[in-house]
């Protein structure tokens, strides 16, 4: 098995350019499936998901071609077969749960397992087949697949009883084919739900509300040859802020969007890291010492991201004293507390909180990923550390982060893949 090999103590200086984000680029290219014309898109992450993303599109007969040097992916889904996802597919990763709304809309039919993804938690999927249900789907599911049957769907009012990211995206991937309005009430508001539905809108569909917590959604899809550029990803830069946050460092991230640090930017103050923003880029200066927080929740879109949370706690390990990190979305998210205590820091959980109180130094160790964001947080734990630290098993790391060891590399940090 390969690991990320780190030398810690060298602060990361210079401009990086951010990839394009992994949970926006997943749902647009699940969208390509809908447009009988050809999608282009731009800025596309080379990261595992995407592959496997891919490999679907691949499955139900469309042509996918992926240019991975200039980031460019293009779909063109003139045919579909309307076929079952094998198992394999849909169980390695979330983002497959995405077809269940698009084959729904495009074949009226579609039988699949219920998709994998990182253990952070129980993540079931009711709210999905609750709202097809109530578009007028018929839906059967058991122990391991869901059966899912439309003639026609009816656009209707759906409240979900929680933001949820991957609901709001299913709902809206079927409404776009759906007979008459669709209303979504407390949609999630994170602005990967938002690129979709911009991509969708230039497909020709009638999204109103964009952004908000109530979207109205008409069809509309027509044959079009459309390009679209990703927007660069919010986690991938508020991670690598972290990772110069805790070596002292001062990086840019070189991006598309103004807003990118949105649910981050209040806590990198309040830990005392500077942030400068340009036309394109943000920059990121680390304070002298990171300045503990007492109290933080996780919280959906604008509010502190679930998906920062690992990377908070590694850098909340080197805290000036005791903070307190509540988990509100995902109820497994603390993997890496065994391995952080293997680096000598002071953690400890109870619930869904945890207590950190902040350590001078952490010492390098050999440390076990067991999902996405954990994996990023320990790197950034080793690029903090004294000694070497060994990150075993990259595949759930690049599952998300794209060649980030050359990255941290080329902003001065000692990280390779052995
Ligand atoms: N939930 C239900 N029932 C459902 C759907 C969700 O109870 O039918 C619960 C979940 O168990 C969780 C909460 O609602 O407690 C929020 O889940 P959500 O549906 O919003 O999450 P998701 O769509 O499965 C996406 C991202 C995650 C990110 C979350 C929250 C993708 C592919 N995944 O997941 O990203 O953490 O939204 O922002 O977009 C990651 O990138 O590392 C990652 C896990």
């Amino acid at each position: 098995m390969q690991s990320y090999i780190i030398e810690g103590g060298y602060p990361l200086k210079g401009e990086i350019r951010v990839q394009g984000s992994k949970n926006a680029v997943l749902p647009l290219v699940a969208a390509a499936l809908l447009n009988e014309g050809t999608t282009v898109l731009n800025g596309c992450p080379d990261i595992s998901d995407v592959d496997k993303m891919l490999e679907i599109i691949r499955h139900f007969g469309c042509e996918a071609y992926q240019d991975r040097d200039s980031g460019t992916i293009t779909i063109n889904a003139a045919s579909v077969h309307c076929e079952d996802i094998p198992e394999d597919m849909v169980r390695s990763f979330r983002g497959s749960m995405l077809f269940m709304g698009v084959m729904l809309a495009r074949c009226g039919h579609i039988e699949m397992n219920y998709p994998g993804g990182c253990m952070i938690g129980e993540r079931p999927v009711n709210y999905h087949l609750d709202a097809f249900r109530e578009m007028g789907a018929d839906v059967v599911y058991g122990k391991d697949n869901i059966v899912c049957t439309c003639k026609t769907l009816k656009g209707c009012k759906i409240a979900l009883p929680f933001p949820s990211v991957g609901a709001t995206e299913n709902v809206i991937l079927a409404a776009v084919k759906a007979v008459g309005t669709t209303m979504i009430i407390n949609a999630a508001m994170e602005p990967e739900v938002a690129e979709l539905c911009n991509m969708l809108c230039l497909m020709g569909a009638d999204i109103k509300g964009i952004g908000s917590k109530i979207i109205l959604i008409r069809k509309g899809i027509e044959k079009r040859n459309i390009r679209y550029t990703v927007m660069s990803d919010r986690i991938v830069v508020g991670t690598y802020a972290y990772a110069a946050a805790v070596t002292g460092g001062d990086i840019s991230c070189i991006v598309n969007r103004q807003d990118i640090m949105t649910g981050i930017s209040v806590l990198c103050k309040r830990m005392g890291i500077k942030l400068k923003y340009g036309n394109d880029y943000v920059r990121i200066i680390s304070g002298k010492n990171i300045t503990s927080i007492p109290y933080i929740k996780t919280e959906p879109y604008p509010g502190f991201p679930t998906d920062m949370q690992s990377q908070l706690m590694s850098v909340l390990s080197l805290g000036n004293g005791m903070s307190v990190i509540e988990e509100s979305i995902f109820e497994k998210r603390y993997h890496i507390v065994s391995e952080l205590l293997k680096m000598g820091a002071d953690i400890r959980t109870e619930g869904n909180r945890a207590y950190i109180c902040g350590v001078k130094s952490l010492k390098g160790a050999k440390l076990e990923v067991k999902d996405l964001r954990g994996g990023a947080a320990l790197i950034i734990a080793g690029l903090a550390a004294d000694g070497t630290t060994t990150v075993l098993d990259p595949g759930y790391i690049d599952r998300g982060y794209e060649k980030i060891a050359d990255n941290l590399s080329e902003l001065g940090g000692n990280i390779h893949l052995a």
